[in-house]
Parts: C-alpha cells; structure tokens; sequence
C-alpha cells in the first residue's frame, strides 16, 4: 500500500499532479483550503482520474492535529507541499498574510511531518529565489536573493528544510524550483484559471482569446532581449508533473535542489505568436510601461535534473499553447 498527502493538491499544479498520481498511488488524500480553487475541480480531478481514490481534506497547513491524524490514520508514505498563493504583485500588497499562509503554515506542517516520520517529501518551490539572474541559464547554484514576499517566502520555506537537522538525516527531501508553469491536462478537463484578474501572461492571453479582454498588456518592449519583451522559460504542466514523479522515485537522505526548466527562453511576443499560430485565433496587444520588479529573461539550466532526475522537459511550446486553449475554451 503506497499512499501519499498533497497539501494544495486542488491548485493548478496540485491537480494536474493529482492526475498522474492516482494512477501510481493507492490513496491520495489532498488537503486544500479552496482559498484559490473550488470544488467543481475536484469533481472533474475524480471523473479524470477514474480511479476513485483520491480524498479532498478542506483544511490549511496550520491544522496540526488534523494533519497528524490524516497521516496516522492513513499510512502515508510519501508527502508533497504545493499549497502556496502565488501572485506576486498581491505578496507586495499583502505581505504579513503571505507569510502567514506560506512560511507559518509550512513551519506547523514540517513539524507533523517529522512527528510522523515522514521519509520522502517534495517542496514547490520557484525560480522567483534567485531574483535579478547574475548569469542565465540559471543553475541551483545560482545565488539566492529575493526581489518580493512571494520569494522571500519560497527561500524562508526552503531553510526551514535545509536548516532541520530531521530533514538533513532522516529524510529524502527534494526542492523543485519551478520555471512557468503553463499549459493544461490534454483532455482539457482541468487547468489554469485564477481566480479574479490574472497575474500571469498565460492566463490573461487565454481571457482575451475568450474575448473576455480586449487585448494583452505587453509589460515593456525596451528589454535587453531579442524583440524587447519579457523572457521567460515555459514549461508545459504535465512535464512538470514528470519531474515530481521522478522526484518521488530519487530517494536519497537530505536535501537535494533541482530546477524544472526546459532550458529554453521565451518572450511575451513569441507566446502570442505561437497561440495565435497553433489555434488560428487573433490575439490583440499593446505595448505599456514595464511592471515593478520584472527582470528581463530567465530560463533555466535544466541539466542537474536531467542527470540526477532523468527527467528532462519534452513538450513543447506549441502543445502548451494547445492544451491551455483546450482547456480554457470549454471553460470559460
Ligand atoms: C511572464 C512575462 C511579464 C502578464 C511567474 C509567477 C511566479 C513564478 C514564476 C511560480 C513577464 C509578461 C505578464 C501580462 C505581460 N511561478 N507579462 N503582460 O512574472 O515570470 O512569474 O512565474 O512560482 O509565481 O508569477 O510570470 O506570467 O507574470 O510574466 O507582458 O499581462 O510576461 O512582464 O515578462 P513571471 P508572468
């Protein structure tokens, strides 16, 4: 019997991990407090899986007791933490509820996890730790410096791990620190959709794509990259969900780092080029003034992984640009 707990596992990358996951694991029990995700996903998350073995906890990380009985109870094996907001603007606005949501509520769940002697976990961590890049690609010895809350979170989470004496010898714990996401299940049965206005390009393209916005904001076009727009390294969801089930299968004692790239830098115009293309839709734009606390480009170096994972990115940005308009045309 191999069960495992996904705290945040309703959220966008949470599920799509659920997807695969119920197809490996006997129990999946996923504890979610629905702050930025609703129950309707669930339900898709169960007519998908087919499996009929995934449970959906409403609660937070800052419910020891009810976590340390979900996991007595249930023999759980394994462990992943994806529950996070992750909208870096609103960690600028909101920072102490970020905090409490993020590092405390982490802070409480390690400590159930090492109560129960918990021996593999994965943290979602992001790319968003090592700020401004001195040098791209980007590799895990990058330094770690943090321009937002968001990040600040991210690196105070990832020392609480690094810094646990249990979690140093006693457990196989790896920090998967994560490019963009973007994409959907190719069913197109789950996917992104934020809540309120998107923060991110992605989702944003795909509302002006459902003709819900008029046009894309293009945040700067004086950038020192190939066309003057933002460069960011896409990755496509379900390679993503790859590299945790790879995670899952290295086992090894302590605290391993690993970026989940595809090594491959993108601009804000070769992502509206390529929806546009790939799903034969118009895409308006405009040019505006830069947003607070961008950088230019960011893309990974992916090798690590790859070497120590065997995982390496194999979609593309033209299936990621398909699967979201699949999802988000059925789901507007
Ligand atoms: C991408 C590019 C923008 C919106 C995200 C998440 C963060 C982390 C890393 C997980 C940039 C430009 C955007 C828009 C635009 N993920 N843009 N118009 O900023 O790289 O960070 O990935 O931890 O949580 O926020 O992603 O999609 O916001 O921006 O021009 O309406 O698109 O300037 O160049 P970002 P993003």
């Amino acid at each position: 019997m191999s069960n495992i707990l996904v705290a945040g596992g309703n959220g966008f990358i949470g599920s799509h991990f659920v997807s695969v996951a119920s197809q490996i694991y006997d129990k999946i029990f996923i504890v979610d407090n629905l702050i930025n995700s609703d129950f309707n996903n669930f339900k898709k998350l169960l007519k998908l899986s087919k499996r009929n073995n995934i449970y959906l906890i409403k609660s937070s990380m800052h419910d020891y007791s009810l976590l340390d009985n979900l996991i007595k109870k249930n023999a759980i094996d394994s462990v992943i933490h994806f529950a996070a907001l992750k909208a870096v603007g609103e960690s600028s606005l909101k920072p102490g509820r970020y905090y409490y949501n993020h590092v405390l509520g982490s802070k409480i769940f390690f400590d159930v996890l090492k109560k129960n002697f918990i021996k593999n976990l994965i943290f979602s961590s992001s790319a968003t730790v090592y700020g401004n890049p001195n040098k791209l690609p980007l590799d895990e010895k990058h330094p770690i410096r943090s321009t937002n809350p968001y990040g600040q979170n991210k690196i105070d989470i990832e020392n609480l791990l690094i810094n646990d004496p249990y979690f140093k010898n006693n457990c196989s714990v790896k920090i998967l620190r994560y490019f963009n996401p973007i994409g959907a299940h190719p069913s197109g049965l789950i996917g992104e959709s934020p809540k309120g206005i998107p923060n991110n390009l992605m989702p944003y393209i795909l509302k002006v794509a459902q003709h819900e916005y008029q046009k894309v904001s293009v945040f700067g076009n004086d950038y020192d990259t190939h066309d003057g727009t933002g460069v960011r390294d896409y990755i496509h969801i379900m390679d993503l969900v790859d590299g945790h089930i790879n995670g899952l299968n290295y086992h090894t004692k302590g605290v391993s780092i690993f970026n989940l790239g595809t090594g491959k830098g993108y601009s804000v115009l070769d992502l509206i080029k390529t929806f546009e293309r790939v799903n034969h839709i118009s895409v308006p734009f405009e040019f505006v003034n830069r947003r607070a606390g961008d950088v230019a480009a960011v893309y990974a170096n992916p090798s690590k992984a790859e070497s120590v994972l065997g995982f390496k990115a194999k979609r593309t940005l033209e299936d990621m640009c398909r699967d979201a308009w699949t999802f988000a045309k059925d789901n507007s």
